[in-house]
Order: structure tokens, then C-alpha cells, then sequence
């Protein structure tokens, strides 16, 4: 039997004791943060679940290579394209200390290969050696577990050989945006309890029979999840009349690559069984202005947030936001990427943008595998607020009144930030939200958790195989 690498939450009831109260006459409970750091010291798990995915780094400085995993690595910008990836800089527990030998390799060799292994045995090998041994022997965690490696292409960080996808990476220069603003002046932020660096990404590999369409990647971008059916769920979308073309469009949280519906995977070179894609040195050259060549170029696991905010005159608003991550544990950072710029119709500058630049504020909401749902998230994830202002109810949603931003009812998870900081990334804005309460409905609880893999899994090609170099599908 392969070992069962899925979580869920709560682990345990949300009770007083852990700072939960109940949230009088709705069917949610409260908590707020902070956490002292005695609270922290005796339990730094989140203190409620987001969706992230997992990646293994490795980087080095031409004498050692350092070996970690990262929760939550994130695209946060298209052009250029780059990946942030937060370590802890501060000793807040076991779980939560010091990533210190991996900085500084990564520091003074400037390079990382982002990684994902199938599911099976040497993902456990790795995750095992990172848990057993120290940070401060990062450099024999590869030996120890037996993981082999090979060069990469662009980087002088290793990759381990089995490996189905690869994003290599450099600590970004400093540069201008498209507005001819600068950004990176540093290629890192710290953050809370962490450090942040944004890494551009210069080459991507994906094993060659996925990239041929022979197997996909199989991603489940959302728990999975029972509500009460006695609660508020997603009732159906009835777009505002002339939108209903346009929320057509294709998402679906249980998402394959490659399929009909996403690109193709164009690679310029091949090695040791990988198809291989360079990334142009400069960001004018990445682009390509056509909406779906705009898209990613491959596959990185995301969840969606539901990120909602008051308009200046009360007025909720509603954007599904896929580069959205946690970035700091302490104090608790929720990190989403909106879009500022004016390349084409996908890359636009979003409504919320403003609104959450005025309201100081935003929700995050945490949705669930449900068809409503995901017709909710396809139609507000498509529909700007200047198009529709009633996005929100014709999404077939409903919110309540919380001070900070709405509540969406149908989020059994509900993060309430004030936003802190803001950094220009080139393409899109990082809003640095310092979470202040945490909402989470009666209905979910150590009996009926939901269920999350931060895995990605590789299984054969469903239906026709999609054609492996030629776009768009
Ligand atoms: C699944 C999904 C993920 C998305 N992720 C992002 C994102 O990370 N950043 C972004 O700027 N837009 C993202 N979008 C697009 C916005 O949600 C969309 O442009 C929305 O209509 C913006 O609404 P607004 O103009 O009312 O703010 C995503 C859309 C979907 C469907």
C-alpha cells in the first residue's frame, strides 16, 4: 500500500483553551492573533488550515549543497517569473527555528532547483531526512537518504534524479517594471518570522512523458470536504446577463497537466529524459501579449484564496487569487499576488487592487472541492467588480458583515488581515496581510476534517494524449 501522504484539520477540537470562542449567534468560531510566544513555543502548527503545497529546494555555493523542504512556494509574479520561497530566520519551536546554513549557501550561491517527486518512497526518504537530521548538516541529507542527483542546466543547485518537475532558479537582480519603477532593490524580504526570496526562474524540466501528454500531473487544488448541509453552500451562479460567456472559462480545482484546457508544454531542449524549457533573460522578451500564451508555462501547484474586501462605500468584492500564500508563522502572514499591470486582458490591473489598497484590509477565505463552488470561484475569477458590482450574490454567494471585510458564509475557513506592507514585484503587487482573527465553521471538526495532499501525483493519461510541442491546445 503506498503511504497515505494526505493531512487533515483540525487535528483536534478548537476549543477555549487554544484561544477558540464561539462566535455567538453565527456558526462560526473566533480566534484571534497573535499567539504569545509561550502559546508558539508549545504549538507553532498553523492555527487553522490553508492549502499549500510542498516542494524540496536545494541550492549551494560551489563547496556544499544544502537540502530543505518549503511550505507553500508560490508563483507570485509573471514577468518576470518568479517563485517566493520562505524560510524561518527566528527560533519560535521545534517545528518553527532557524534555517540558517540553507540561507547562507543560498546567499552566497544565489541559485535553487524547486523540485517535486512523485509520491512514494523517495519522497518519504526525503521528507524523513529532512525531519531527522539537523539543519546545521543540511549539506548531508542527500547522502544520508540516498537520494541521487545530477546537474542542472541553468544552476548550480543539484536536482534529484527523480524529479518529475524542475524549476530552476536565481535570486532576482534589481531591475524596472513595465511603468519603469524600480523593483528588487534587494532580492529578499523579511518578513515576520521569516525571510522571503524571490527567485527568478530560468529554466523549467518536466519528465519527458509527461511532457509528451503519455502521463499528467494530477493536482487537487482544494481540500476535499463534507459541510452541513443544514449550512449555507454555494447555491449556482446566475451571472449578470452579457457575463455568462465569459465565466466559460476553465477552472477546475482537481486540475491535469497537461489536458485540453491547459497549454502545452514548450520546451527547447532535452536531457536525461526531461523535456527543458528556457526562460528569456529579460522580462520584455518573456512576453507573450496573446491572453493564453500569457498563461504559465507549466504546471506549479497553487491553491485558490478567496480574497474579499469592502469597496469605500460598503460594497463587497470577491477575487479568486491563485498566487496566494502564507509567508511569516509569527506574526501569522498571508501573502496574495494582484496583478497591477496593463500587459493584456489576464495580466490587468484587478478592481481589488485599489479596494484593498483603501480598506487597509482583506478577507481570505478557504474554499472546498464542490461544483458550485468552483462555478462560483470560474465566474468572480473572471467577472471584475467594474463589471459587475453584484459579482458576490451572481457568483451564487452570500457575505456577513465583519468589520475588517466580508465574510463569505460558504468559507468554513475565513482569514481577517490588515494589510501591513506591499511589494512591487513587476507584474503583479505582494499585499503583506497580518492575519488578526481566524473564523472557522462549526461544521468542520476532528470528525468531519477536510482532507488535504500538498502532493501533486503523476497518473497515466486519461483520454487522448495532448500534443506534446504545439500550442495552443
Ligand atoms: C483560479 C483563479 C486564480 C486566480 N489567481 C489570480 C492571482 O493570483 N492574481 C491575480 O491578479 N488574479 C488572479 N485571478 C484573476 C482574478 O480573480 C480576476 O481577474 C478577477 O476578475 C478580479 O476581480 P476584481 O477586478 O473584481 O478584483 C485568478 C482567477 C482564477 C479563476
Amino acid at each position: 500500500m503506498p503511504p497515505d501522504l494526505s493531512y487533515k484539520w483540525p487535528y483536534s477540537a478548537l476549543e477555549a483553551a487554544s484561544g477558540w470562542e464561539a462566535g455567538g449567534d453565527t456558526p462560526f468560531r473566533q480566534r484571534d492573533l497573535p499567539e504569545t510566544p509561550r502559546q508558539l513555543a508549545h504549538d507553532s502548527r498553523w492555527p487553522a488550515f490553508f492549502p499549500s503545497p510542498i516542494c524540496f529546494v536545494t541550492t549551494a555555493n560551489g563547496e556544499e549543497i544544502a537540502f530543505e523542504k518549503v511550505v507553500g512556494p508560490s508563483i507570485v509574479n509573471r514577468f518576470p517569473y518568479i517563485a517566493a520561497l520562505s524560510f524561518c530566520r527566528e527560533e519560535l519551536s521545534d517545528r518553527h527555528h532557524v534555517r540558517g546554513r540553507f540561507a547562507e549557501l543560498l546567499e552566497s550561491g544565489g541559485s535553487v532547483a524547486i523540485q517535486f517527486l512523485p509520491q512514494g518512497d523517495q519522497l518519504v526518504r526525503a521528507m524523513k531526512a529532512i525531519a531527522e537530521i539537523s539543519e546545521n548538516r543540511t549539506s548531508e541529507r542527500l547522502a544520508i537518504a540516498g537520494l541521487e542527483t545530477r546537474s542542472a542546466k541553468t544552476v548550480d543547485a543539484p536536482i534529484l534524479k527523480d524529479a518529475y518537475l524542475v524549476y530552476e532558479g536565481k535570486l532576482v537582480k534589481p531591475g524596472k517594471d513595465f511603468s519603469g519603477d524600480p523593483i528588487y532593490d534587494k532580492p529578499w524580504s523579511d518578513v515576520g518570522s521569516h525571510r522571503v526570496y524571490f527567485i527568478e526562474i530560468t529554466a523549467i524540466q518536466l519528465r519527458e512523458d509527461i511532457a509528451q501528454g503519455k502521463s499528467q500531473i494530477s493536482w487537487g487544488g482544494l481540500p476535499e470536504w463534507k459541510p452541513d448541509p443544514s449550512l449555507p453552500s454555494a447555491t449556482g451562479v446566475s451571472p449578470k446577463s452579457g457575463m455568462a460567456e465569459h465565466y466559460q472559462k476553465g477552472y477546475t480545482p482537481r486540475y491535469k497537466f497537461p489536458a485540453a484546457n491547459t497549454v502545452a508544454f514548450e520546451s527547447d531542449d532535452h536531457a536525461h529524459g526531461m523535456a527543458i524549457k528556457h526562460l528569456a533573460a529579460l522580462p520584455q522578451d518573456q512576453i507573450e501579449v496573446d491572453n493564453d500564451r500569457a498563461r504559465w508555462p507549466c504546471f506549479f501547484p497553487s491553491p485558490t484564496a478567496m480574497i474579499t474586501t469592502w469597496t469605500s462605500d460598503k460594497q463587497a468584492n470577491l477575487m479568486p487569487c491563485g498566487s496566494t500564500t502564507i509567508i511569516s508563522r509569527h506574526p501569522l502572514i498571508i501573502a496574495p499576488c494582484i496583478s497591477y499591470s496593463a500587459i493584456n486582458e489576464r495580466y490587468g490591473p484587478r478592481a481589488s487592487l485599489d479596494i484593498i489598497r483603501q480598506a487597509g484590509s482583506f478577507g481570505c477565505g478557504v474554499a472546498y472541492i464542490d461544483e458550485n463552488l468552483t462555478k462560483a470561484i470560474r465566474y468572480s475569477g473572471t467577472t471584475s467588480f467594474t463589471d459587475d458590482p453584484d459579482k458576490i450574490a451572481n457568483a451564487g454567494l452570500s457575505v456577513s458583515p465583519r468589520a475588517r471585510a466580508p465574510q463569505l458564509n460558504e468559507s468554513p475557513i475565513h482569514f481577517e488581515c490588515d494589510v501591513v506592507g506591499e511589494i512591487r514585484l513587476g507584474t503583479h503587487i505582494m499585499f503583506l496581510g497580518e492575519v488578526k482573527s481566524i473564523l472557522v465553521r462549526q461544521d468542520l471538526t476532528p470528525d468531519t476534517p477536510m482532507t488535504w495532499s500538498p502532493w501533486a501525483d503523476i497518473k497515466e493519461a486519461d483520454g487522448a494524449p495532448s500534443p506534446a510541442n504545439g500550442a495552443p491546445l
